[in-house]
């Protein structure tokens, strides 16, 4: 039973994996990174590496035999899913109890299904949310260098006035300012210059041809492409795909042991690895590293893990919705896969809700627009272990996404006075379920900074153990989150070679 051994060693390869992995490897630290999902860069037999929205193939999601889109029906019928053939898709969507999390599976993670919007929270709210940050250092340093290496850029505004691919969005800004509303452009990690190459026919479409939830095949700058090509670029890094971190324990001398399943593409696993290291940085994402913290503390692989790693697990307050417009608004069957804009209605204290406008490419005019709205719900739920299944539970209820629900109508009931429309209530469905609230984007928190951690992400209870993910986060921030678990991930890393890893 030869261990495998590195000195460090990064689980998963999304936002938080990527930073600590780019960073250990320029500090000259051997590391691997343990990614579950495949490396998307070989094409299919159409010539595509990733399938668009309109045409899901077993690329789509992962181990499913049927797609399970977010919207799951259009004038009610079951044309948005299709049967597919189990095989380690690019979007998984984890099932709890009143709760779905969406989360992306593949080298780079979240960042390859992902809408793309790269945005930093407001100052005052974030010091809010991390009082223990010095938010001056956050806004100045490691914000900065999170949106440089992401490839921050935002959409050209004369060409977003011209283009029919961005009406849909021109026209839910008109129905925001009838009301009264102010919107805001919302940078992105899609290269613009590519989408107006994709609009003038003269580089292939991937925005522009329904390409995002399923990953995109061109104009996305996934981590892939930035923090991870310059992480296998300094030499130190490797990366094993279709391997997924099972269980944590610690050796007598200090080291991590984990117990890793490599699987195939039917899911079967074909090896059962142990591998040894020094420094060990959880990237799983909220759900994969909260899983893996508490299945570790609750059978004593890792005993003494903080009573709060498990908890202050929220949504982002996340909810869609789609608004029926008059005949006359139409929102055009072109419609770009990326969104640029968001009605900005957090500073209204009595209700705070930040609404991206959200395509719904069809190809088809719908009259719809379409909205993710993210809202100031305070609801945080917790993790628990099932020792009879061995199975990880969230705790969220019902009632807590009704919360998030209320704060979103208060904000479209005030849009649809003031245009005089409706909700659509063909999308989500059952026949009248307007909002949908039982699915999130943005999972955030479980290990949160502060308490299961230190103020830097240094895992309570153990040394040399960290987590630069979205589990840090306490459940809200406001905004999109991949900018702030970016830049969270670069202060940990930028403190952790500085004080933890000196020879
Ligand atoms: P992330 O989930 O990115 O990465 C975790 C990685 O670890 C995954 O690759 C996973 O497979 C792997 N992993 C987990 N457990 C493992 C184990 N045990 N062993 C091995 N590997 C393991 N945000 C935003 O800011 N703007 C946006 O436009 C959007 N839009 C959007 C759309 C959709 C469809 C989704 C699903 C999500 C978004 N998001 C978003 C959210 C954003 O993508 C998300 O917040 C980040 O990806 C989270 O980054 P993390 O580093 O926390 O984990």
């Amino acid at each position: 039973d030869a261990v495998e051994s590195a000195p460090a060693i990064v689980i998963g390869s999304g936002y938080g994996g990527a930073v600590a992995a780019l960073r250990l490897g320029q500090a000259g630290i051997r590391t691997l990174v343990l990614e579950m999902g495949r490396l998307w860069n070989t094409p299919g037999p159409d010539g595509k590496v990733f399938c668009s929205t309109a045409a899901p193939d077993q690329r789509s999601m992962w181990f499913r035999t049927r797609t399970e889109a977010p919207l799951a029906t259009f004038l009610w019928l079951d044309v948005v899913n299709k049967d597919i053939s189990p095989y380690p898709g690019v979007l998984d969507r984890v099932h709890y109890d009143n709760m779905s999390v969406y989360v992306g599976r593949g080298v780079g993670g979240g960042s390859l299904v992902n809408g793309g919007m790269a945005v930093t929270p407001l100052p005052s709210y974030f010091a809010e949310q991390f009082p223990t940050v010095d938010t001056a250092e956050m806004y100045g340093t490691y914000f900065p260098r999170a949106r440089s290496m992401l490839g921050v850029n935002t959409v050209d505004p004369s060409w977003f006035e011209s283009t029919e691919w961005y009406r849909f969005t021109r026209i839910s800004r008109k129905h925001a300012t009838n009301t009264g509303l102010k919107t805001t452009f919302v940078p992105s990690v899609y290269d613009f210059a590519h989408m107006q190459r994709e609009a003038a026919g003269t580089a292939t479409k991937s925005a522009l041809a329904q390409e995002v939830i399923y990953g995109n095949n061109h104009g996305k700058r996934s981590l892939d492409k930035t923090y991870l090509a310059a992480a296998l670029g300094t030499g130190n890094v490797t990366i094993h795909t279709l391997e997924r971190a099972r269980s944590i324990s610690r050796a007598p001398d200090g080291t991590y042991i984990l117990t890793v399943d490599r699987i195939d593409n039917t899911g079967s696993v074909v090896e059962t690895k142990e591998y040894g290291c020094t420094y060990l940085f959880l990237g799983g994402g909220s759900v994969g590293t909260t899983e893996l913290l508490v299945r570790a503390r609750e059978t004593g692989t890792l005993p003494a893990l903080d009573a709060s790693v498990g908890a202050g697990w929220g949504t982002n307050g996340n909810v869609m919705l789609g608004r029926a417009n008059h005949l006359w608004d139409t929102v055009g069957e072109n419609q770009s896969t990326m969104p640029v804009m968001g009605i900005d209605d957090w500073a209204n204290a009595a209700n705070p809700v930040f609404a991206e406008i959200a395509p719904l490419p069809t190809g088809l005019e719908h009259w719809v627009s379409l909205y993710l709205a993210i809202t100031k719900n305070p609801s945080r739920a917790s993790f628990s272990y099932d020792s009879g299944t061995g199975a990880v539970r969230l705790g969220w209820s019902a009632a807590q996404s009704a919360v998030s629900v209320s704060m979103a109508k208060k904000l479209f009931d005030r849009i649809n006075a003031a245009n005089a429309t409706i909700y659509r209530y063909d999308l989500f469905g059952s026949s009248n379920k307007v909002f949908a609230d039982d699915f999130t984007y943005h999972p955030l928190g479980g290990c949160v900074l502060g308490k299961a951690t230190d103020n830097y992400g240094r895992v309570k209870g153990y040394s040399r153990l960290y987590v630069t993910d979205g589990s840090l986060v306490p459940g809200s921030i406001g905004v999109n989150p991949f900018v702030t678990i970016t830049a969270l991930a670069e202060r940990t890393m930028a403190r952790v070679l500085v004080e933890d890893t000196a020879p």
